[in-house]
């Protein structure tokens, strides 16, 4: 069978990651290999934990909103709650903050360092309801596992 694009996208993520330190460098290129690799996105980036805040860092997409306190939307519950939250229909997720109009569904990963320390969250938007499998989930995960593990 051939490789899904989920293997090719964590794949790629994690041969471009290799070996590589730079916190920005590691996230700019993971934001594009998911961004480019998965069908149906209209955004995919990061945002890092300063303070009690989250901040936008590198992403693919529209320019967002820049800072989330801790909590607040998608990324901020995330964070605050250190779960992956899988949002199928952003206008049922109470509190949701609307950067692109387009977005219809959404994904907000937690982000840790090697040291275990939460590092901020991976959000990838697509334009459509309910675009992300348990399957997709897990791979985009992995891509994060990736970028942290370039983190100390
Ligand atoms: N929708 C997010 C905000 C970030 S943008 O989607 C890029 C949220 O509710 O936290």
């Amino acid at each position: 069978m051939p490789p899904t694009y989920r293997e090719d996208m964590v794949k790629a993520a994690e041969g471009i990651l290799l070996g590589e330190d730079d916190m920005i460098a590691a996230m700019a290129n993971a934001a594009a290999v998911v961004y480019h690799g998965m069908p149906r996105l209209n955004w995919a980036g990061w945002y890092v934990l300063r303070g009690h805040e989250l901040v936008l860092g590198p992403f693919q997409g529209l320019p967002a909103c820049v800072r989330i306190p801790l909590g607040k939307g998608v990324c901020g519950t995330a964070a605050a709650e250190r779960r992956t939250v899988v949002v199928d229909d952003v206008e049922a997720f109470p509190g949701h903050i609307a950067c692109d109009a387009a977005s219809r569904s959404e994904v907000v990963i937690p982000v840790y360092a090697q040291s275990g320390q939460l590092i901020g969250v991976f959000d990838i938007d697509s334009p459509d309801l309910a675009r992300f499998t348990s399957d997709d989930v897990s791979a985009l995960e992995q891509v994060a596992a990736a970028v942290g593990r370039c983190i100390r």
